[in-house]
């Protein structure tokens, strides 16, 4: 029997513009995505059966074929006709401490976890740009969650430049475990309420990505300058979220309040996050934080800026 274990690293945006709608139905980004060591912990066991099965025993997350880890070792089945009947099946277990549905791609993480995995179990050979390749079929966060790091993410958010890592900075992440946020809702609610906003052509886009990549938040994590980087945090998904999720809005409100460099909702919410200078501040903001709201339904972590994606082992 052969067995790897990985653990699969939540994202944050640390820049999020939408810039227009796309030929193809998805909206056209520019997003500065940062890796970060909160993660869940993917094992990929062979099986002596012709199967793929998933096991994860969190209330939320289906073990079925619904589940985007299923869904990845499907794609590698189907691109490797024969690989299973030869190999043997999979089990993919699902240990999870990425909040769900919280615009942390956690989903998308396990799935990049499992393309990794796959590599390897099946010996099959990918660089790490076919298996990005493979997973932009899945999701358009998991080429980015499968190498991580800090990178420019453009086009519907799988083409990627990576930036310099930022070492050290530390963070508080929150989220209502009663809130959730439906992306395809979010992107529709902004097009509607935004969408004449829109640049329309694909010059237009590409000027536009110009100016971001030699703008202030791109220069500021190029020079590791998290101040500068936390004063040009910038997601546009709040303008929809926030005042459709008040409890979200208060939320952000009060981490603003207890200090930090500065906070942020992440992807298209609804978990908030704080930066910190250490590990001690975030430990700090974090206590100060659930005392402020003494509420169940809030989880709070703390964790680091990492410079990888899917890792083996850990
Ligand atoms: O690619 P992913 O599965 O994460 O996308 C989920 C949904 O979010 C898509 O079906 C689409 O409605 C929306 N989306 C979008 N533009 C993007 C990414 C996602 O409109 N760049």
């Amino acid at each position: 029997m052969r067995l790897y274990s990985l653990l699969a690293a939540a994202k944050i945006n640390l820049y999020l513009e939408i810039v227009g709608h796309r030929p193809d139905g998805f909206h056209e980004l520019i997003m500065v995505m940062q890796s970060v060591s909160l993660c869940d912990r993917i094992t990929i066991r062979s099986l002596g059966v012709d199967e793929i099965r998933v096991r994860c025993d969190h209330p939320l997350v289906p073990a079925d074929k619904t589940n985007l880890a299923y869904k990845a070792a499907a794609l590698v089945v189907e691109r490797f006709p024969g690989v299973m009947a030869k190999l043997g099946g999979v089990e993919i277990t699902i240990d999870k401490h990425i909040p769900v549905g919280a615009g942390l791609a956690g989903g998308s993480s396990n799935a990049a976890a499992v393309l990794v995995g796959l590599d390897l179990l099946w010996n099959l050979g990918l660089t790490q740009a076919e298996l990005q390749t493979l997973g932009a079929e899945l999701g358009s966060d998991v080429p980015f969650c499968v190498s991580g790091g800090t990178a420019i993410a453009t086009g519907r958010g799988e083409q990627l430049d990576p930036l310099p890592g930022i070492d050290g900075l530390h963070l508080v992440l929150a989220k209502y475990e009663s809130e959730f946020v439906s992306t395809p809702w979010a992107y529709n609610t902004y097009r509607a309420e935004y969408g004449d906003t829109y640049l329309a052509d694909t010059q237009s886009w590409q000027a536009r990505q110009s100016q971001v990549r030699s703008g202030e938040m791109v220069g500021a994590v190029a020079h590791r300058n998290a101040h500068a980087l936390a004063q040009h945090l910038c997601n546009d998904f709040e303008k929809i979220v926030l005042p459709a999720h008040p409890k979200t809005a208060a939320l952000k409100a009060t981490m603003a309040e207890l200090g930090g460099l500065g906070t942020l909702m992440s992807g298209s919410g609804p978990s908030v996050f704080t930066l910190a200078e250490s590990e001690a501040e975030a430990e700090s903001l974090a206590a100060s934080l659930r005392a402020a709201l003494p509420d169940p339904d809030l989880g709070v972590w703390t964790a680091q800026f990492i410079s990888s994606g899917v890792q083996l082992g850990g």
